[in-house]
This record gives C-alpha cells, sequence and structure tokens, in this order.
C-alpha cells in the first residue's frame, strides 16, 4: 500500500468521530497522560461517547493509568478493537502492542511510522463524539510525524504555572500551526496545593502563568487543575481519580473544562 493509501484508510477509520482533540505539551512531566486521561473520563460522566489514544511510543502509560493494562485489543475481520475503560471509554494505546514479545522489530526501526499509520487504520473506533489523543511529549520532529499520522482538529495545551511556560506555550502554539490545529485552549496543571493538614494553600510552582501565557498568545484559558497527592498515588494504582474523588478541586476543575469545551 502506498503512503497516500494508508493516509485514506485512517480518515476513514476516524470518519464516525465527530472530534477530535490533540492534548500535547511544550514538554514531557507536566501532567499531559492525566489531563488526557481525567479529560476522557470527564467526558464519559457527561455520557459522551469517547475513544481515548495513546500514540506515546516510548512511554505510554494511559493503560496503567486507567487499570486495564492487563487487558488486550481484540482484532476480528472488521479491525482492531478499543479497550473498555467503562462503557462510554475505550482505550487504544500503543502500549498494549509494545508489550507484546512477538513484537515484529519493524516497530522500532526505521519503519516504525508506517507501522504505526497501518495500526491506525485497522482500529474500529465507531461512533464517537469525541477522540481524545495523548500525544508523545514535546514539539520536535518525532512528535510531529506522529501527530501527523493521526489527523486532530482541536488542541488542548497542557502547561504547569511558572513564568518559564510562556516559552514551552510558544513553541506548543508553533507546533499547533505546523499541524493546522484549532486551539481550543491551555490547562495550568499543577496549579497550587491545598495543605491536607491546615487547609492553607501553597503554590508550589507559583500561580497563573498558564492563564498569563493564554492571554499573551490570544488562547482561551480553560481552568486550573490543583495539586492532589491522590493523583498520583491512584494513577500509579490505575484508579480512576474523577470516580474515587468526585467532589475534590481537581475532578470539580476536570468537569468543568470539559463542560467549556463541550459549549465551544
Ligand atoms: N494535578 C496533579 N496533582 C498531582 N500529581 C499530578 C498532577 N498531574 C500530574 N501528576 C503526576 O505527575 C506525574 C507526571 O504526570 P504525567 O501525566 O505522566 O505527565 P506527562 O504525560 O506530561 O509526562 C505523574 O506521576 C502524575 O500522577
Ligand atoms: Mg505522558
Amino acid at each position: 500500500m502506498s503512503i497516500e493509501d494508508d493516509k485514506k484508510k485512517v480518515e476513514k477509520a476516524l470518519d464516525k468521530i465527530k472530534n477530535r482533540l490533540l492534548v500535547f505539551s511544550g514538554k514531557g512531566g507536566v501532567g499531559k497522560s492525566t489531563v488526557a486521561a481525567n479529560l476522557a473520563l470527564a467526558f464519559s460522566k457527561q455520557g459522551k461517547k469517547i475513544g481515548l489514544l495513546d500514540i506515546d511510543i516510548h512511554g505510554p502509560n494511559l493503560a496503567k493509568m486507567l487499570g486495564v493494562e492487563d487487558k488486550r485489543m481484540e482484532t476480528s475481520a472488521d479491525g482492531i478493537k478499543p479497550v473498555a475503560v467503562n462503557k462510554n471509554l475505550g482505550l487504544v494505546s500503543m502500549s498494549f502492542l509494545l508489550e507484546d514479545p512477538n513484537l515484529p522489530v519493524i516497530w522500532r526501526g526505521p519503519m516504525k511510522m508506517k507501522a504505526i499509520q497501518q495500526f491506525l487504520g485497522d482500529v474500529t473506533w465507531g461512533d464517537l463524539d469525541w477522540l481524545i489523543i495523548d500525544s508523545p511529549p514535546g514539539t520536535g520532529d518525532e512528535p510531529l510525524s506522529i501527530a501527523q499520522l493521526i489527523p486532530a482538529s482541536g488542541a488542548v495545551i497542557v502547561t504547569t504555572p511558572q513564568e518559564v511556560s510562556l516559552m514551552d506555550s510558544r513553541k506548543a502554539i508553533a507546533f499547533a500551526r505546523k499541524l493546522n490545529l484549532d486551539i481550543t485552549g491551555i490547562i495550568e496543571n499543577m496549579s497550587g496545593l491545598t495543605c491536607p493538614h491546615c487547609g492553607e494553600n501553597i503554590d508550589l510552582f507559583k500561580q497563573g502563568g498558564g492563564q498569563k501565557a493564554a492571554a499573551e498568545l490570544g488562547i482561551p484559558f480553560l481552568g486550573k487543575i490543583p495539586i492532589n497527592p491522590d493523583i498520583v498515588t491512584l494513577g500509579d494504582e490505575g484508579k480512576s481519580f474523577l470516580d474515587s474523588h468526585p467532589d475534590s478541586e481537581a475532578s470539580k476543575a476536570f468537569m468543568k473544562i470539559v463542560e467549556k469545551i463541550i459549549k465551544k
């Protein structure tokens, strides 16, 4: 098959999806995967049909975060089926493939982009309201080529609150432009921490950098997610933070952000 045929096949696999949202950041470790997973859960709680794609080939971790790392995608004559996280949310992750000991070397070599593209063309997403894509970290050539394999329409940029995040956000915007993406907005993650002992707020990484960046760059600001140690613990245990702590500030923030995105 030619590259053009592969591209068409991917387009066809995506044609019953109403909205495709790429979640990315200027750098790694800012909580991009955490945000992608919790946004997907928040959308699914709103009754939306959601697909989540973990296309990070070097460190795919959404299957672990969502407690489905032992499951496998089923293959039928129609194609490859996402793993069900809940009744509204299906996950396709590179981790399901990469952990296969019989994985062909093609996945690690120079042909890997073509292999990923072929794989994406075989996924049967079905009718979805949103596809949320967790992209590989950074804004370099590899994340760009991977993001190009799965054409998204909108993009959410995740940043932390330090003022240097403005620089990262600039890079992120240039990245979004290269991909012809409509920027839905910026999310400021790890924004403040409520002390579990005294209830006082601690601005561990300062506050407001994401908001400031959004204002300066003329992009919508979607909201702030505070630091919550349970996000780390539950993520490591593969349990849904949003379901375990629906009344926490962080969960409320995720739900509000999703409402904003739906209204757009
Ligand atoms: N709001 C938050 N509060 C507490 N911990 C967080 C928060 N967001 C992310 N984390 C933790 O930070 C680490 C990095 O997050 P991750 O989503 O893997 O980042 P990225 O995908 O950008 O590399 C993880 O251990 C995650 O649990
Ligand atoms: Mg990640």
